[in-house]
């Protein structure tokens, strides 16, 4: 390229006036086009601008196969034109073949060109052809022309052609690269967003993964988070995972179980204590609040704490800010907070026995934990990662084993599978686990079941309705009775 520039510098004035002022006006365009339809659109339109054609013509080249497409054609009126049988595509050929600029004056009474049909169907006059390179080989043509009742070209359009056909060359380099780049991001974006894998968390069902989703995304910002599930789904994994996944991921993650605490305890915990505070403090102590500065802090049962306690927890959450016990001093702490709760706190607040201001502060981006029985599909990998972790070793599980495992609705979740794993691998004695050695708890196993009918009653009643996450008329349906069969048989068994 450098090469043409030094060549031609001396032909550069004789450019006319109109052209150097294209070139300039094209360098601007070339320096913000950012697509290659509208680059090489424009660079059509100029061309038939300064050099007075009556058609612009690009076309791409495809090598391998020695084609041409059109990319862009336009008339003098900015039609559009879609038919490349309206050029002469040997032409095309001819400039490729030669890899340098060509003008034809005349064209009808060349002999090379009028053969073909094209160029006598359109009664071309003068007819101008540039190659545009790419890394060194003819990756386009311009091509313009003009009819006969037009002026011809000149060798000063030839020249001007030229130089711009080197500045889109630049330019679509630099374009192509940039798309290319585009494309590989969104590439990657797109894996980052159809599967964040978190280690911790084993799983592939659809659940699992909308949830890897937005433990992902919610990680990226430090918004208060609100974890909620049953008992032993994952919810501390899932605040960990938010941690790790985080920009503070190099600060500490800290966590307080705020459940059946003696308040005062936990207020020590939490918020640390002055000399002197109470009998005992002996000296100054840090809270949990503030050595978590810069990262995590994880307020586990959350829905258990006093209102005395709820009221201070807002003041950080509204202020970010804590005071020792005992002490005046006022301290900031930036730690990102994460509660969770396997409690309906919405429920209690309606109730009155949780603030509903603190509430709104803790549930600014609320994420809610399914349980085991909502994504079944993930039991068997579930059961052949735990089998492996606690023998530490490969045993293989009997489809009946995990036939049964799949049936069971998991009130305790995973922890509770993990407990039903340990004690089949202790159970097992055959290197295999079977069905008999996975021993759920309540009489939910129907096939040994010894006891009566009232108590059958019971056990097919409860284990339908958790099937059918307690909807009656599914229950009803299944057990072919009616809806208020259900209700009676419940309030008369007394089941909630
Ligand atoms: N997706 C998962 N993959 C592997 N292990 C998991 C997964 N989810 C939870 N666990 C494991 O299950 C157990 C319970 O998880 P965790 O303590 O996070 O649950 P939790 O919701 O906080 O329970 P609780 O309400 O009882 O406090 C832990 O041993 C944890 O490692
Ligand atoms: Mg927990």
């Amino acid at each position: 390229m450098s090469n043409f520039f030094t060549n031609n510098i001396n032909h550069i004035k004789n450019l006319s006036r109109d052209e150097f002022e294209s070139l300039y006006e094209f360098s601007q365009i070339l320096n913000s086009a950012t697509r290659q339809d509208s680059l090489i659109e424009d660079a059509i339109d100029i061309v038939i601008k300064v050099i007075n054609a009556e058609r612009g013509l690009f076309v791409k080249y495809d090598e391998t196969n020695d084609t041409f497409s059109i990319i862009t054609a336009r008339k003098i009126s900015n039609e559009s034109i879609t038919d490349l049988h309206e050029f002469s595509s040997g032409i095309l050929q001819k400039v490729i073949k030669e890899k340098k600029p060509l003008l034809y004056h005349d064209v009808m009474s060349d002999p090379h060109l009028s053969q073909f049909e094209s160029v006598q169907i359109q009664r071309i006059k003068s007819l101008i052809g540039v190659p545009i390179f790419r890394d060194g080989n003819v990756w386009g043509v311009i091509v313009a022309d003009s009819q006969l009742d037009r002026r011809e070209f000149t060798e000063e359009n030839l020249l001007f052609l030229s130089f711009f056909s080197n500045l889109v060359s630049l330019a679509l380099d630099r374009i192509i690269k940039i798309e290319k780049l585009e494309i590989e991001n969104q590439i990657l974006l797109n894996k980052l967003q159809s599967f964040v894998d978190i280690p911790e968390m084993i799983g592939n069902s659809p659940v699992i993964r909308s949830l890897s989703q937005i433990l992902y995304k919610v990680a990226l910002t430090d918004a208060t988070v609100l974890i909620t599930g049953e008992s032993g789904t994952g919810k501390e994994i899932a605040a960990q995972a938010i941690h790790r996944l985080s920009r503070r991921n190099d600060k500490p993650f800290l966590a307080q179980f705020c459940g059946s605490i003696p308040d005062t305890l936990l207020e020590s915990e939490l918020f640390g204590y002055k000399k002197g505070a109470f009998t005992g403090a002996n000296s100054d102590k840090q809270g949990l609040l503030e050595a978590a500065d810069g990262g995590t802090f994880f307020l586990d049962e959350i829905a258990d704490i006093s209102s005395a306690l709820q009221a201070k927890l807002l003041r950080v959450l509204e202020n970010r800010e804590i005071i020792r016990l005992g002490d005046v001093k006022v301290k900031k702490v930036d730690a990102r907070i994460i509660a969770a709760t396997n409690k309906d706190l919405q429920t209690m607040v309606k109730e009155g026995a949780f603030r509903e201001d603190l509430y709104y502060r803790l549930n600014v981006f609320p994420i809610r934990i399914p349980p085991l029985r909502e994504r079944r599909s993930d039991i068997p990998i579930l059961t052949s990662y735990f089998v492996k972790k606690i023998s530490k070793r490969e045993t293989p599980i009997d489809t009946s084993a995990i036939k049964k495992l799949e049936s069971y609705y998991w009130p305790g979740n995973i922890r509770q599978l993990i407990n039903v794993i340990q004690r089949a691998l202790i159970l097992c004695d055959t290197n295999k686990i079977y069905a008999e050695h996975i021993i759920l708890e309540d009489a939910q196993d129907l096939e040994n079941f010894s006891g009566t009918l009232r108590e059958f009653e019971i056990i097919l009643l409860k284990k339908r309705l958790d099937e059918f996450n307690g909807n009656r008329t599914l229950t009803a349906k299944s057990l072919d009775v009616s809806v208020r069969w259900i209700q009676l048989k419940l309030k008369e068994l007394g089941i909630q």
